[in-house]
């Protein structure tokens, strides 16, 4: 398996199908006379050609090369053609704990399972470098979005399963584990060699032994999970809280404390563990998605929402 990916063949030959598709609805010399008629028609109103038409709507379009988007592309790795092979969930998940504290949570549970998959396969997963996936810390740059590591899974599982039969099942994966995230109490995972102490944590809770707090973020946010924690963690450490708007007690288990990164790696050490357990299933044709429901409905419009109306709205 691994040779074969290395030189690529399996997956060249598992997507040619597909790589002749883009060719079949329009032809790049095709696009590209299309596109000069448009370009020397350029500042007349231009019957539209499909969207193409617009290029000849805009004034200079005459020196702009028609490079875009519609131009057929050369999909060289299919997503779901990568190839898979049966992991630990347990050593990928021990790796994601550690990664987070080297590039924090989206990084750690990309580098978890496709770390694992760029040194046991090698090709195409070594064509990727997974430094691009740092960018989702803290929910995606400090934003407090979607939680770093729920979007790490979420791309883990959209690249190695990719549509099967028609059905994205790699979305499909996505989803789960995102309410995977909102309905368990987390972190889940303990790790082997756990990190807390040795970066300056003496809090009894915390150490080997302890009962490490936990909560359940109900939302696949990252502000909310996180700051839901911190009230869970104060509580059980014995100490004050601090409201909305006032003054965080220097004692409280706020945002940046040792406490805190020690729960968003196990949080990265746990996406981990869950996708490839789920990744595993799917590998042995046992994964059926849907196990922890799906997102909410926000109005009878359908807006996107989470299901956790009230932590937003008062009713
Ligand atoms: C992460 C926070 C958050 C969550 C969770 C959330 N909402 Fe909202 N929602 C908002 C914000 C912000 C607005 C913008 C208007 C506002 O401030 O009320 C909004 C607007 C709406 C509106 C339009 C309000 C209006 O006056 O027209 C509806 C309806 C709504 N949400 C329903 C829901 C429902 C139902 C759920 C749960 C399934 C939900 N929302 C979950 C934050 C949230």
């Amino acid at each position: 398996m691994k040779d074969e990916l290395d030189n690529c063949n399996g997956c060249m030959e598992a997507c040619s199908d597909q790589l002749e598709k883009p060719a079949k609805s329009i032809s790049r010399r095709k696009f590209l006379s299309v596109g000069a008629l448009t370009v020397g028609a350029a500042g007349a109103t231009v019957a539209a050609t499909g969207g193409l038409g617009l290029l000849g709507s805009i004034a200079g379009a005459a020196t702009t090369p028609p490079t875009c988007a519609t131009v057929p592309g050369t999909v060289k790795h299919p997503r779901g053609t990568w190839g898979y092979e049966t992991l630990d969930p347990a050593v990928c998940a021990e790796r994601a704990y550690h990664g987070f504290y080297v590039n924090f949570c989206c990084w750690a549970v990309v580098d978890g399972v496709l770390g694992t998959m760029q040194d046991t396969l090698g090709s195409p997963y070594t064509n990727l470098d997974l430094m691009a996936f740092k960018f989702g810390a803290a929910g995606v740059n400090g934003w407090g979005t979607l939680c770093g590591t729920a979007l790490g899974a979420a791309l883990v599982t959209n690249i190695i399963v990719g549509a099967v039969g028609g059905v994205d099942k790699g979305s499909a994966m996505s989803n789960d584990l995102l309410a995977y995230y909102a309905a368990t109490s987390m972190p889940a995972y303990v790790p082997t060699a756990p990190e807390y102490e040795a970066r300056g944590g003496t809090k009894p809770q915390f150490l080997p032994g302890g009962t490490f707090p936990t909560s359940v973020a109900d939302s696949p946010l990252c502000h909310v999970s996180t700051n839901k924690w911190m009230f869970a963690a104060n509580t059980a450490c014995g100490l004050p809280t601090f409201a909305y708007g006032g003054t965080a007690d220097p004692t409280s288990i706020v945002s940046g404390s040792i406490e805190r990164k020690e729960r968003c790696a196990r949080l990265a050490g746990t996406m981990a563990y869950k996708t490839v357990e789920l990744l595993n299933a799917f590998k042995a044709s046992s994964y059926t998605s849907g196990a922890w429901g799906g997102a909410g409905v926000g109005n009878p419009g359908g807006s996107p929402a989470q299901k956790d109306c009230v932590d937003c709205h008062t009713i």
